[in-house]
């Protein structure tokens, strides 16, 4: 299998590494990790996140990597051809569209948050937060969200900047805007630590984010967790498989997932060094909801020397962060309707996008006119729609798509297959991947489903 996919092809390992690292890289580090830590009480929520992605998340890494350097397309024409060479039935092109549908619906949102950032980008650069008080960081935040047309314009903005980046491709849009910005953003992530070392309640937030107290975590909180796991590596909807289907055959699967899980989870722990500490050197309230980094890293922003450009240049580099994320989660639509239907990339970008966009409007309502309270998993969620597309989307459809991957991969593909893919011979390593998602996976994730609903 010398072919290369009709879209490109990256131009070496490296950008790989750096493109799914943008993709996994993204609000889920830096605004989710730490507000939903917070929720579900810290530390033995953090502890289940990180099993969740050394024993499941890695593995189905390499397995949607897998999946995707062998079929050379978009998701559903890729799991299409899967199935056929493998000997399997063609419904299995149905995991291709449910992480086209899944990416719909998290981007519909994730443009609404990436919309805040935009927002705030400005509100840094304008020196609001200079000494301001917790309060007043507060109310400039539920004032922004009270409004759903300053909502709904940060979210059109951000739309249309992922359009652009899309309708590039591979090589021009893609791989030019990540080349500089993770290892810009892990800089200043490095620094809001500094700063949050210096508030005098550093240890209670190491405390908090790395005590595990399991009375505090229920099973609602442990599906989060591992939902969050697929969120974050951007698992289970056909992103990292599509991009692995740019991804050239000499590099190595294995060592790839595992850098680009690493890094990610290393930004995931900055994001919540550096923002635990404010929430309780300020008497902040840890689950606080998708507020929390809003409401916390200003405060720290407007009192460190230097705040207006650090805080500028925060909230920059999240937008990047978003963007390098949202541009995966449209690309396996794109890239079907560019070999389906004939588009031109422009053309489905714009589709895709519009879309979208459309969809996002559910979104901007969710947290001011149209809001409304709901229990899920015996846990009370309060932010309406927003909340209902979230727990579908991470806590349901990822881990589902996952676990279909992870069949297919360890269950139906001939070990011939996967060997070859994989490149490290049969011996341990190999074995230890094939026990891990024939076994561990699917059952984890079937568990943790069956618990959280009750059944078990
Ligand atoms: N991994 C991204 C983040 O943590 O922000 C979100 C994401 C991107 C999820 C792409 C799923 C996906 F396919």
């Amino acid at each position: 299998m010398s072919r290369k996919s009709i879209h490109g092809e990256w131009s070496n390992r490296w950008i790989f590494i750096l493109a799914a690292t943008g993709s996994a890289v993204g609000l889920g580090n830096i605004w989710k990790f730490p507000y939903i830590t917070g929720e579900y009480g810290g530390g033995a929520f953090v502890l289940v996140y990180l099993l969740c992605i050394a024993v499941i998340g890695i593995p189905i890494m390499m397995s949607e990597v897998l999946l995707g350097r062998r079929g050379k397309q978009s998701p559903i024409n890729t799991m299409r051809a899967l199935a056929k060479s493998e000997g399997a039935s063609r419904y299995w092109q149905l995991l291709g569209w449910s992480g086209v549908v899944a990416g719909f619906l998290i981007l519909s949102y994730y443009s609404v948050i990436a919309g805040w950032a935009l927002a705030y980008v400005l509100e840094a650069a304008s020196g609001a937060f200079t000494a301001q008080s917790a309060d007043n960081i507060g109310h400039l935040f539920s004032g922004m969200l009270a409004n759903p047309w300053v909502l709904l314009f940060w979210h059109s903005i951000f739309m249309l900047l992922t359009i652009v980046v899309v309708a590039r491709g591979v090589r021009q849009g893609l791989e030019k805007a990540i080349r500089f910005l993770m290892p810009a953003l892990f800089v200043l992530l490095i620094l809001m630590v500094g700063y949050a070392m210096s508030t005098g309640e550093f240890m209670q937030g190491v405390k908090f984010l790395f005590n595990p107290d399991f009375s505090k975590l229920s099973w609602a909180g442990v599906l989060t967790a591992m939902g969050h796991a697929f969120f974050t590596l951007s698992l289970g909807m056909g992103a990292i498989m599509i991009y692995g289907s740019y991804m050239p055959h000499d590099a190595s699967i294995a060592k790839t997932s595992i850098l680009v899980a690493v890094a990610d989870t290393l930004v995931a722990l900055l994001a919540g060094l550096a923002i635990f500490p404010i929430v309780f050197a300020y008497g902040l309230e840890p689950g606080a909801g998708p507020s929390l980094i809003f409401m916390t890293l200003p405060i720290a922003f407007g009192q460190m020397p230097g705040g207006i450009l650090f805080g500028t240049l925060f909230f920059v580099l999240l937008v990047f962060a978003a963007w390098s994320s949202a541009i995966s989660l449209i690309e396996p639509a794109v890239a079907w309707l560019v070999e389906n239907r004939n588009f031109t990339r422009i053309k489905a970008a714009l589709i895709t996008g519009i879309s979208t966009w459309l969809l996002g409007i559910i979104t901007v309502f969710s947290f001011n006119d149209w809001r409304f309270s709901f229990y899920f998993a015996g846990e009370k969620k309060t932010n309406g729609m927003f909340d209902v597309i979230d727990i579908l989307t991470a806590n349901i459809m990822l881990p589902l798509g996952g676990l279909f991957i992870a069949i297919f991969a360890a269950w139906v593909m001939r070990q011939q297959t996967s060997m070859d893919e994989l490149g490290m011979g049969q011996g341990a390593r190999y074995q230890l991947w094939k026990f891990l998602v024939r076994f561990v996976t699917p059952v984890g994730v079937t568990m943790i489903f069956l618990k959280a609903i009750g059944v078990l």
